[in-house]
């Protein structure tokens, strides 16, 4: 593999993984890929940031024998103890027995209980700095961002951000690493969303606090341990992650995701009818029939827009179980403060609609209608279905 640089003196030793099917065993990754990003430093002192997943590891470790020795490495900085950024220490230990390991304190007692490493270990404090020759690099607690061991490294010499999760996002390299090298950026941004409403979305106060935190100092360029460098335009992943933080709290932009499960056909039917009001109110809805689509590809959605539908059926007395997998997955990751409708059919028992509120309220959604129906959807129904698309379309677009 050739050399790839960051800097003169600064590289990438990263791994991209195009086999995994679910990232953290939760995630399909397997039409996308996602790098592991590992980074060089070659100084008086030689410095390792963040490693990789136990995955291609002949690969991982040829790369950096070929910048720097292993009984050359002096430092090995670990920003996050998840193991897709540590799988690889145990082996690295044998290899460079005399690196000490860099962490934060919290990341002391993971050490120990992930790979039984215990010696060798220095811990850095918040704002804390490292002279490793011609620069000093300097440490940046952020956590939550994404565990609460979590740290940056800043390198204040080439003025690289070395961010680990954040700003990061799904995507292997397509054969390059910089955000100029791409002149169509819509993947990365959109695998950057998806990554980000998957992963990172419960902690987004956290990723304001670090935001905020990091602000002060001078960033020319953000190298993530997923996905792109981004040396163009370190602005414009800060500035995206800032904004989906914000729907947090703000609810989103205007849109609707349209949610649906059916199990015969009748709320599919009126699906439809919702569909056609809420564009007759001027949004196009993102629609998802949560039986065929993976968690993953609706959270964006619901991320981002301000109003949901969601339309399912009662199932033996409670709702529909898809609906509830994809709202429970919503409450997981802190999907908050949405407008919202529920539709449904229901046969000998309702249901759907008492859990769909106990799911979602404590999240802050505001329901602003509903519609429940026996059976098959009525021409009386299908007004109504009608009526309450256009309501959402209106309480999304405030
Ligand atoms: Fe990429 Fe939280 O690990």
């Amino acid at each position: 593999m050739r050399e790839i640089k960051i800097t003169d003196d600064t590289f990438w030793v990263g791994v991209n993984d195009r086999t995994t099917d679910l990232f953290e065993g939760l995630w399909p990754i397997d039409t996308t890929g996602i790098s592991y990003n590992s980074y060089a430093i070659k100084d008086r002192k030689n410095v390792l940031i963040d490693l990789a997943k136990a995955f291609k590891t002949d690969d991982f470790f040829d790369q950096i024998s070929n910048i720097v020795p292993f009984s050359d490495i002096n430092y090995i900085i670990l920003n996050h103890m998840e193991p897709d950024h540590t799988g690889v220490i145990k082996t690295l230990r044998m290899l460079s027995p005399q690196a000490e390991i860099i962490c934060t304190p919290k990341a002391v007692r993971m050490l120990n209980e992930y790979y039984g490493i215990t010696e060798r270990i220095r811990t850095v404090n918040d704002g804390d700095t490292l002279d490793i020759g011609s620069r000093t690099i300097s440490f940046h607690h952020v956590p939550f961002v994404h565990w609460p061991e979590t740290m940056v490294t800043y390198d204040q010499k080439t003025n690289v951000l070395f961010s680990c999760d954040a700003f990061g996002g799904y995507g292997a390299l397509q054969g390059a690493l910089f955000d100029d090298e791409y002149s169509d950026m819509a993947f990365y941004e959109k695998e950057s969303l998806r990554y980000y409403a998957n992963i990172v979305a419960k902690f987004a106060l956290p990723v304001l606090n670090a935001i905020k935190k990091l602000s002060p100092l001078e960033i020319k360029c953000i190298a993530p341990s997923h996905g792109l460098v981004w040396r163009k335009s370190p602005a414009q992943i800060v500035e995206l992650y800032r904004r989906w933080a914000e729907y947090g709290t703000n609810g989103g932009e205007k849109g609707v995701t349209l949610l649906y499960g059916s199990m015969y056909g009748n709320t599919e039917i009126m699906m439809n009818a919702i569909a056609e009001g809420i564009a007759s109110g001027g949004i196009c809805p993102e629609i998802f029939d949560v039986s065929r689509n993976h968690p993953s590809y609706m959270l964006p959605a619901l991320l981002v827009n301000k109003g949901v539908a969601a339309g399912a059926p009662t199932y033996e007395a409670a709702l529909f179980p898809y609906m509830q997998n994809i709202l429970e997955k919503a409450a997981l990751k802190s999907i908050r403060n949405k407008k919202a409708v529920y539709f449904g059919s229901y046969g000998w028992s309702k249901g759907a609609l008492k859990k769909t509120r106990e799911l979602t309220e404590p999240l802050g959604w505001h329901y602003i209608g509903d519609l429940e129906f026996a059976g098959g959807p009525k021409p009386h129904d299908i007004k109504k279905g009608f009526e309450l698309g256009r309501l959402i379309a209106e309480a999304a677009s405030e």
